[in-house]
């Protein structure tokens, strides 16, 4: 279930504004990638590029190359609702649909795909989802009530829940944890964890104890300033980084020098 992506020369434009350049990166399946750099130095730019949901901004675009287990994802012919389907993404704010049931959270990424499902099989994937996002033994009890009515981590989980329910091989996420507490938090690290075992996770995240307790390779970003395009600095293995990182920078930002 789980692929990995091969990044090369990736240039992330909105209109004439060149946000990210020269991007090259090897995400490796079934493993945390964290992200991490200054504000602004297009993370989150980046992060979009993955699941091709940059480009629903307008004028915005993409030059190079993102590789899913030999697909090119921006390859002629490539379906970009396909690639959002296989390459999901959690966002920094838990945006569950507020009205709609816990239940049919889960379901409605689902059923925005148009896959036809019995009811049976809609009760089993629900399940399966939320047991999978470490959620279910919380609300097993009221599927039937709204997703505003779950506490902020149980929101960030359910949603989760919904992007795994529709079977990706990648999960992005954006920040998770920054509008959590810290018990929250941890759920959402420990489900991290778990959820390796069966999907490549990238993670951007502004916490460096969270980059160091969650990933296994991390990439510092940066730019040279204002207006400026961002670039990975350098990539390694977490443990690395974090001890010997090759680059000034990177040394100076992990060590709160700056940013
Ligand atoms: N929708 C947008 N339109 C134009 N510029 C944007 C948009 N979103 C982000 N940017 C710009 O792209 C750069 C990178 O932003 P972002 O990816 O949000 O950085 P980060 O996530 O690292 O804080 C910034 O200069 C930001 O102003
Ligand atoms: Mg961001």
């Amino acid at each position: 279930m789980s692929k990995r992506i091969d990044v090369n020369d990736l240039n992330v434009y909105y209109g004439d504004f060149l946000a990210v350049e020269g991007v090259d990166m090897v995400i490796e399946a079934r493993s945390v990638t964290a992200l991490i750099g200054p504000s602004g130095c297009g993370k989150s730019t980046f992060l979009r590029t993955l699941n091709r949901m940059h480009e629903v901004i307008p004028k915005a675009y993409v030059t190079g190359k993102a590789v899913m287990d030999g697909q090119d994802l921006y390859g002629p012919g490539v379906d970009p609702v396909e690639v959002r389907r296989q390459v999901g993404m959690v966002f920094q704010r838990p945006n569950p649909f507020p009205t709609m049931s816990i239940a049919d959270n889960v379901l409605a990424g689902v059923r925005l795909n148009n896959r036809r499902i019995s009811k049976g099989a809609a009760a089993e994937l629900v399940e399966r989802s939320l047991t999978g996002a470490n959620l279910w033994n919380e609300v097993k009890d009221r599927l039937h009530l709204p997703g505003s009515s779950l506490s902020g981590g149980q929101q960030q989980r359910l949603c989760i829940a919904r992007a795994i329910a529709v079977e990706p091989q990648v999960l992005l996420m954006d920040e998770p944890c920054s509008a959590l507490d810290p018990i929250s938090t941890l759920a959402i690290e420990d489900l991290i964890s778990e959820l390796k075992n069966d999907y490549t996770i990238v993670i951007v995240t502004h916490n460096m104890q969270q980059a160091a307790r969650v990933s296994d390779r991390t990439g510092f970003f940066n730019i040279a300033g204002t207006g400026k395009p961002g670039h990975l600095i350098e990539m390694d293995d977490t443990t690395t980084m974090f001890s010997t990182p090759s680059e000034k920078s990177t040394e100076d930002y992990i060590s709160g020098r700056f940013g």
